[in-house]
């Protein structure tokens, strides 16, 4: 069975901890921890203090996307505020492998997104290193995007790659994924799927996120 990771960026922070039981009642496997700091995408969005916040309310894994700069500077900070898995940006770490083994020594599964942008063959080399990649089918910064069709291609690739390596990296997509759209992403090939707008914008997130997790539940099953 695949992942549903619901992304707390489209939460109600006024509410955080009821928001949180609604899509751990409708399924959710991971909560998604969007970090944003006005630098490396044009937004700010929260930091250590709300996934320690997070940590507190819930047991599922959390999943911490850093879209920041210089994220080696923050790894130990979410790391102890509990991050689970923690993805930097193939497009911002210059020592990928450094900071992927440096997450792994701190005690979370290490992850690589990459922009819409970027193609998968860059992966190439960090693949058998990396627990996790995840795949940006918009352009990171704000929720609630469409999303970018060429994504599916690039899912298609990663699965491709995972096979012909022999590798185990969970494939991730983050953004636009909505409930018309998301059939083609699981056939595309994606493990884990990060949803933000599409389950915290309905009006009954439970039911919604139930939604999501019966038409992901055909997907590879995952251990986490
Ligand atoms: C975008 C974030 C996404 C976002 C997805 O920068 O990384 O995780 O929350 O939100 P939706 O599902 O609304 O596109
Ligand atoms: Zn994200």
């Amino acid at each position: 069975m695949a992942v549903l990771a619901p992304s707390i960026l489209s939460a109600d922070m006024s509410n955080l901890s009821k928001q949180i039981r609604f899509v751990e009642m409708g399924g959710a496997d991971w909560i998604h921890c969007d970090i944003m700091d006005g630098h490396f995408v044009p937004n700010i969005t929260f930091g250590p203090i709300l996934v320690k916040a997070a940590r507190s309310v819930t047991k599922l894994p959390l999943d911490v996307h850093l879209m920041i700069e210089n994220p080696d500077n923050y790894l130990e900070d979410f790391i102890k505020a509990g991050a689970s898995i923690v993805s930097v940006h193939f497009e911002e770490v210059v020592h990928l492998n450094r900071t992927i083994n440096r997450i792994k020594e701190l005690g979370a599964k290490a992850g690589v997104v990459i922009n819409p942008a970027t193609p998968v063959s860059l992966l190439k080399d960090i693949s058998l290193n990396v627990d996790l990649i995840l795949i940006m089918s918009v352009n990171p910064g704000f929720g609630g995007q469409s999303f970018i069709l060429n994504s599916l291609k690039k899912i298609a690739e990663a699965s491709k790659l995972r096979e012909e390596l022999n590798a185990n990296f969970v494939i991730e997509v983050d953004g636009g994924i909505d409930l018309n759209n998301v059939d083609n992403v699981l056939a595309a090939g994606c493990d884990a799927f990060v949803i933000g707008s599409s389950i915290f914008g309905t009006e009954d997130i439970t039911t919604t996120t139930m939604k999501f997790k019966n038409i992901i539940s055909t997907g590879r099953k995952i251990i986490t």
